[in-house]
């Protein structure tokens, strides 16, 4: 069954009020719910339909009369009064066999729910669509001695709890906690002086873990008052880890439920990786609270309009927090490797899709990242006022409503006077946009002229030229910056701007910040890169400069058997010997660009990727690299030493983040023996995994490996880093072998999704590893996908998009791919999830 967007019709009930009650027993919960409902005036339709599955219904009733229902697939209809009425029900559940881990389940003996997007039809029957919003109370029955819903603690005796959350919600949002937990407390007062209670809940052993996160929850509260004018609404805010979750974090009203891998952190088991990753996890979420609740989505096609915003929002904040380029440029490689890929393979969509058969399908890098892309081209065309007033007036407006894109867009329209009508493009387009440009000097005025097109994608052939925002500046031959950044803005297909009373042809520095999420294509020589990546101004543009370069040097060793580009070379050791420049960025353009985005632009250009030949000319060229800098890598080493304890600051992380650069070429010099200092010295996780990455990588890790092990096999996270590790720094023929050989592993199992995920995405992350030509790689992972599907469709069906880049390759790779998705597509059972993910992917 496909779902469609202009299909949206109303429910014809308001629902007043909910009450639940839940009888907690593993095997067996009731949950009894009384829900006034209110039949609308002029209701298109007064069926009375609920979402309903996988529930035993017990018994129902209206205004406490019994009444026959009829149960169908997916929900139940019932005649119903026309005038307001009083639904109560009673269902049996399953927690303990839920093994989807959607709806109410078992996580290490406690309870938890997940219900974005469509879990609580598992709970009880309900009309389970975001633009249905009513206030919850929640009575919890049962042995455990931390019982949680959303909003406000009311009262609680032994074994049992009630909540009552005031502000009306959607059932996504709907969450309930109950387990033998430990809390983490803290609180705040917020700018208006109301006192909340603050806790992090976790598993006895965990304790030792909720610091971090507190501390940057802390954070996010005072930075959403301070830069949105947002406070929190509630008494009290509950974070609560559970090791067993599909997604990263979710924003259940007042009671946030993290994977715990997303909240859990300590100095000797966490990278600064992790720590910045938490941090904004944490933020996004706790963000969520009036992007996402207060005000909510009217129907999941709308899915950007919470979760862009909220990416943006986080990123802003993080940005805030540590370094503005660092992150920037930290997003764009993100962006690169997780959603261009998407945007340019059979999965494409716009971040508004139209239709789907299953929404977790579509929480996607599209929907979010590039939703959030899309927030920060906004806020560049309309400026930096103009979008907090267009953002004041969307809370003011809205605030308790389900709105969709259209709203959001009328907002930033009756805020600025502009109309946005062509801006939305960008939401009902999929496809990443080509950005071509040339330029020309003549009597002292400079012209850049810029094409734009977007090649088909499925179900769209025709796009329409959107509104670009490019952010260009200009330097003279001497590196000085003669134009300051100036945003262009781009409606045309093909559109020429110019710059006058210059003395000599410029230098241009286009797209500065990655002002959109395009593909720029400039006929350009690797002399102006170099000069850029010596002098661009502009932080973003300087990496990219030097980050265009790294691709270009490796795509000519590829394909004309060249050696590594030796202008580029010395420009690279010069920059990373520059102790005046930020240890972070200086790792950041020591970062080899991704194999998989080599693979991409070497198809985009006509020719068919080799995976062996691009890991064979990277792994050339940082040897080239290594034996280059070799003079200056002790020296180098050394001043990466962070003096003092461990603090996982941007500071510290980020002159952490060259040592793992600079210890990585090292390695390739001193057989190792650096690393195995490190390793057996460092007193974190982040120095330590760094080592350990290292020694694996020169083949070198089987001791520091077998003691990793013995060290951390107790701490599921860290155990998690030892999966993936041992796969990302293996050779490529032996990528898949080992991954084999790790899912016999006791410690393996279908049943925790970061354990999964360790191991598959470890596989499918290592570009030449899973591309093996003997199909190992492929073979394993469908062998993988098939036997988890059975168990947990929506992890199963995220997974499959490793396979979603076939068209690339050459036939015999195709062929493989292709075998292996028939196999899962033919599986018996398949999920509905996994269906629609290998259909799609089928039919490139
Ligand atoms: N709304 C959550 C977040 O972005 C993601 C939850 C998605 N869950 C799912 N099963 N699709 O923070
Ligand atoms: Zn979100």
């Amino acid at each position: 069954q496909t779902f469609y967007l202009k299909d949206y019709t109303p429910f014809g009930f308001d629902v007043e009020s909910v009450e639940l009650t839940f009888k907690l027993a593993p095997t067996a919960t009731r949950v009894l719910s009384r829900i006034r409902f209110i039949p609308q005036e002029n209701a298109a339709s007064s069926d009375f339909f609920l979402h309903g599955e996988e529930l035993e219904l017990i018994s129902a009733a209206i205004d406490g009369t019994p009444v026959q229902v009829e149960e169908v697939d997916g929900g139940l209809n019932c005649a119903v009064p026309s005038t307001p009425f009083l639904w109560e029900a009673e269902v049996e559940i399953n927690p303990k066999g839920n093994t989807a881990l959607e709806g109410l389940y078992m996580s290490n003996g406690m309870y938890c729910t997940q219900c974005e997007a469509e879990g609580f039809r598992k709970i009880t029957y309900y009309p389970d669509r975001p633009d249905v919003m009513s206030t919850f109370k929640v009575r919890i029955e049962g042995p455990e001695k931390v019982l949680l819903s959303n909003g406000n603690p009311t009262a609680s005796g032994e074994g049992w709890a009630e909540w009552h959350d005031p502000w009306p919600k959607p059932a996504y949002l709907f969450a309930l906690v109950a387990g033998d937990l430990i809390n983490h407390p803290d609180h705040f007062t917020t700018k208006s002086g109301k006192d909340v209670d603050l806790n992090i809940w976790v598993r006895p052993g965990d304790e030792g873990k909720c610091a971090f996160g507190m501390e940057a929850l802390k954070k996010s509260m005072t930075w959403d008052e301070e830069v949105y004018g947002r406070e929190y609404d509630l008494d009290i805010f509950n974070i609560v880890a559970v090791d067993d979750f599909n997604m990263g974090a979710m924003e259940n009203k007042g009671l946030n439920v993290f994977n715990s891998s997303c909240v859990l952190a300590s100095p000797e088991t966490s990278t600064d990786a992790n720590f910045e990753r938490i941090e904004a996890i944490i933020a996004h979420e706790y963000f969520h609270n009036w992007t996402g609740n207060r005000i909510t989505c009217r129907d999941w096609f709308q899915l950007c309009l919470k979760e862009g915003l909220t990416v943006y929002r986080d990123a802003q904040f993080t940005a805030d927090m540590r370094s503005e380029p660092v992150k920037r440029i930290e997003d764009v490689i993100a962006l690169r490797a997780r959603q261009f890929p998407e945007d340019q393979g059979p999965l494409s969509h716009p971040p508004r899709p139209e239709e789907f058969q299953e929404i977790n399908n579509f929480y996607t890098a599209t929907v979010y990242e590039k939703g959030a892309e899309v927030i920060g081209m906004l806020k560049r065309l309309v400026g930096d006022a103009d979008y907090y007033k267009a953002l004041d007036l969307y809370f003011d407006r809205h605030d308790g409503q389900a709105c969709t894109i259209e709203d959001w867009l009328s907002v930033f329209e009756d805020a600025t006077g502009r109309d946005m009508a062509q801006f939305k493009r960008w939401y009902s387009q999929a496809g990443t946009p080509k950005l071509k440009v040339s330029d020309n000097f003549d009597a002292g005025t400079y012209t850049l002229t810029f094409e734009q097109s977007t090649a088909p994608t499925p179900g769209q052939d025709i796009k329409d030229p959107r509104v670009i925002p490019i952010a260009v500046g200009l330097l003279n031959d001497k590196g000085d910056e003669i134009q300051p950044t100036r945003v262009l803005e781009m409606t045309q297909a093909t559109q020429s701007f110019a710059f006058d009373g210059l003395a000599a042809k410029p230098v241009p520095s286009i797209l500065r910040e990655f002002s959109a999420p395009v593909i720029l294509e400039r006929d350009t020589t690797n002399t102006e890169r170099t000069f850029l990546f010596a002098h661009d101004t502009d932080p973003f543009n300087r990496w990219e400069a030097g980050n265009a370069l790294a691709k270009e040097t490796r795509l000519a060793m590829i394909t004309a058997g060249e050696a590594p580009d030796s202008a580029y070379l010395d420009a690279l050791i010069k920059l990373v010997r520059d102790d005046t420049l930020d240890p972070a960025f200086r790792a950041l353009v020591l970062q080899a660009p991704g194999q998989s985005d080599l693979a991409q632009t070497l198809h985009a250009r006509g020719q068919v990727p080799d995976p062996q030949k691009i890991y064979d000319a990277s792994e050339t060229f940082t040897q080239t690299l290594a034996q280059a800098l070799s003079d200056s890598l002790p020296r180098l080493y050394a001043a990466t030493t962070v003096d003092g304890p461990y603090s996982p600051d941007a500071e510290g992380a980020g002159k952490r983040a060259l040592n793992a650069r600079i210890l990585s070429l090292l390695t390739r010099l001193d057989a190792g023996e650096q690393a195995q200092r490190q390793f057996e010295t460092a007193d974190n996780m982040t120095l330590q995994y760094a080592a350990l990455a290292c020694l694996l990588k020169a083949d070198k890790g089987a001791d520091a490996s077998a003691s990793f092990f013995d060290q951390w096999q107790e701490d599921r996270l860290v155990m998690d880093k030892w999966f993936a590790l041992q796969i990302s720094c293996a050779e490529p023929e032996a990528a898949a072998r080992i991954a084999k050989e790790l899912t016999t592993h006791p410690l393996f199992t279908l049943k925790n999704p970061n354990r999964f995920r360790a191991v598959m995405g470890a596989l499918s992350g290592h570009h030449a590893g899973f591309h093996q030509i003997s199909g190992a790689g492929y073979t394993l992972l469908a062998d993988n996908l098939i036997a988890l599907d059975a168990l947990n469709p929506q992890t199963t069906a995220r997974m499959c998009a490793a396979f979603q880049s076939w068209p690339r390759y050459d036939t015999a790779r195709q062929e493989l791919i292709k075998g292996e998705l028939q196999r899962i597509a033919t599986t018996k059972g398949l999920s509905r999830d996994t269906n629609e993910m290998v259909t799609r992917i089928l039919n490139a």
